[in-house]
């Protein structure tokens, strides 16, 4: 897929300039499965530019993080073993109960410098050497539930090849629904299949609508499936326009 996704050339050329104006540019935050449209960022390039200007190179795969499973993916999620830092949402489409959000860092101690804030009244369950296991070292939170329990119950429930299956399974909707959307007469896609999601709108043939009322009539459609109550496509824009969301994301 070539829409929606960061240009290295591009990101190469706004550090460049941000350099000769004397500003330090310091990060990089690229996508592993955005939420409009699924994409995916060039990952292996950018890790190789971040590296070029020394700059953390963070991802955002809270949704698509674990998309690699698919062997359709792999070879263009395989450079998220090159980044920094990692999002990645368990309760998403790891199917883990709100809410279990996940930040995975290459190395625990740049952040625990950051984040570590230990009062004297912890200070005794804290190792007197090394790296500290406590979780309020790495965080901004001190009190927090057990999310580690869900998100491993979640892997327990499905098992490795479980997983695996229900994000090719949902990959597979995701591309199905895109060539029968193509096959149609009257409906457009308005982003390629990329991973679990495909965006498409209605557009009556036979009909001069303007863009509004275009947007209007598709946010229609959506109200009208979710009052059905046999299924969600919400709306979301895609430059611009009202789009039909398919997204898959369970069983
Ligand atoms: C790609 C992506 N990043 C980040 C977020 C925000 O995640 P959370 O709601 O867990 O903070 C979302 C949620 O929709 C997302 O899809």
């Amino acid at each position: 897929m070539t829409f929606f996704r960061m240009r290295p050339d591009a990101l190469r050329a706004s550090i460049e300039a941000d350099l000769s104006e004397g500003l330090l540019p310091a990060c990089v935050i690229g996508s592993c499965g955005s939420t409009n449209v699924g994409a995916i960022d060039p990952i292996d390039e950018l890790a190789g530019i971040c590296e070029e200007f020394d700059l953390w190179f963070h991802v955002d795969g809270a949704y698509g993080g674990i998309a690699g499973l698919d062997p359709a993916y792999t070879e263009v999620t395989r450079a998220l073993n090159r980044v920094d830092s990692l999002t990645l949402d368990p309760h998403k489409w790891l199917q883990a109960p709100l809410d279990c959000g996940a930040l995975l860092v290459r190395d625990s101690r740049i952040n625990q410098a950051n984040y570590s804030l230990v009062p004297d009244y912890l200070a005794s369950t804290n190792d007197e050497e090394g790296m500290s296991p406590q979780p309020w070292e790495h965080m901004f939170e001190l009190t927090f539930a057990d999310r580690s329990l869900k998100t491993w119950a979640s892997i327990a429930r499905l098992g490795r090849e479980g997983v695996r299956k229900m994000v090719i399974n949902c990959n597979n909707l995701a591309r199905l629904l895109g060539e029968r959307v193509k096959e149609a007469r009257d409906l457009e896609i308005l982003s390629p299949p990329s991973i679990s999601t495909v965006n498409f709108r209605y557009i009556p043939k036979g009909t001069e609508l303007s863009d509004g009322q275009l947007d209007t009539l598709n946010q229609k459609i959506s109200d009208a499936i979710a009052h059905s109550g046999e299924a969600h496509i919400p709306t979301t824009k895609v430059n611009g326009a009202v789009s039909l969301a398919g997204m898959f994301s369970s069983l």
